[in-house]
């Protein structure tokens, strides 16, 4: 993948995937910590100091498609593109509503997107920058023109509200973003990917059990639905990986940090944030962060930040961005782009 792209007629031409508009949609029940504190013992301080979150929205007696159908209809809203334009939609879900239809099908139903091809991907946390790789390589593959990523998860579905090393994390929401292939701008940069599944345990929720079907017991066990983490191995993982794949990405694009306006990584945990600011000496205000107000809602993070952030002014063209996932599998991405 070059940054700049072709001749024609002796002029440089930029080409590239631009980003469009965003949308998010969140439930509106929040689950502040105090709320915690009668459920689980943990405190107020205990999850602030190690988390930096303070409250989560839970998307009760919910399915996963009533908070990505909205979010998907907000992102073709705000940049005022048409369902029929769309051909290709993916979705990242760890808690789709059925494993068939797939979410992606489920929202192109809902919007009427009748040209586009639909799947899921899978990459837990990492969903979103996956999704955007992916839909920057079938625009390059000239497969595609207008693509619509929608990420949505209700984890409170996944979590074990007994459970006080992961309940305090995790909350429901929804982000989505359009994008378009231009033949004039050049929008993503270049992208970095990568996965270690050596590590798959670290945060595991598991699907349906292996079991005899024809002569087993088939009850699924009330520890094999809920979300397990091994915090502190993610923890070192998401410090080794995502400091590497901003150094790889920068590298590829022939870049330095200080070239950089604006970072918006998957909100997990402030003190990953810090690690992030620190090695490349971002100023608190590049780094967007939400967590505080959402927790870790896995792959609808980053697009709900975009969101917000399109929605105050912040995201300017001409800015270069990085966006940066990591979690489940255990993946991780980066993503730089001119906005
Ligand atoms: N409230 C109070 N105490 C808690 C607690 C809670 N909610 N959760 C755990 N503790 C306790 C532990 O039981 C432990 O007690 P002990 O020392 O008596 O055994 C103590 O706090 C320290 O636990 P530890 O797991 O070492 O804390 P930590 O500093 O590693 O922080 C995480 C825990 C989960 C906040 C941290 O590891 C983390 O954020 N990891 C990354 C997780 C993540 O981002 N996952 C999603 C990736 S997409």
């Amino acid at each position: 993948m070059s940054i700049i792209s072709f001749y024609k007629n002796g002029e440089v031409i930029a080409i590239g995937t631009i980003l469009v508009s965003t949308g998010s949609y969140v439930p509106e029940q929040r689950l502040t910590n105090s709320q915690l504190t009668e459920m689980v013992e943990t405190s107020d301080e205990w999850i602030v100091q190690r988390t930096g979150i303070r409250e989560r929205r839970i998307a009760s007696n919910m399915q996963t498609s009533e908070l990505a159908i909205p979010a998907a209809q907000r992102a073709l809203e705000d940049g005022g593109v048409s369902a029929q334009e769309l051909d290709l939609i993916i979705a990242c879900t760890a808690t789709p509503d059925s494993y068939t239809p797939s979410l992606a099908c489920r929202v192109q139903a809902a919007i009427g997107a009748d040209n586009a091809f639909a799947f899921d991907a899978s990459a837990a946390c990492s969903g979103f920058v996956y999704a955007t790789d992916i839909v920057d390589s079938y625009f390059r593959a000239g497969k595609a023109k207008t693509a619509l990523v929608v990420c949505a998860e209700t984890l409170s579905r996944l979590v074990d509200f007994t459970d006080r090393t992961v309940c305090c994390l995790f909350g429901d929401g929804a982000g989505a973003a359009v994008f378009r292939w231009s033949e004039t701008e050049e929008g993503i940069l270049q992208t970095v990917m990568g996965a270690d599944g050596t590590r798959g345990d670290a945060l595991l929720a598991k699907a349906l059990p292996v079991e005899d079907a024809l002569n087993g017991d088939r009850t699924y066990s009330h520890t094999d639905r809920f979300l397990h983490m091994n915090g502190k191995e993610v923890f070192r993982f998401a410090a080794r990986t995502v400091p590497d794949a901003i150094d790889r990405v920068l590298n590829k694009a022939g870049m330095t940090a200080d070239e950089i306006d604006w970072v918006v990584p998957h909100q997990a945990n402030l003190r990953i944030i810090d690690v992030i600011c620190r090695r490349y000496g971002l100023k608190k205000e590049q780094v967007y962060v939400n967590l505080d107000r959402f927790g870790n809602t896995s792959s609808a993070s980053v697009p709900i930040c975009l969101d917000e952030m399109r929605q105050k002014g912040l995201l300017k063209r001409g800015q270069r961005a990085i966006f940066v996932g990591f979690g489940g599998g255990l993946t991780y991405g980066a993503i730089l782009l001119r906005i």
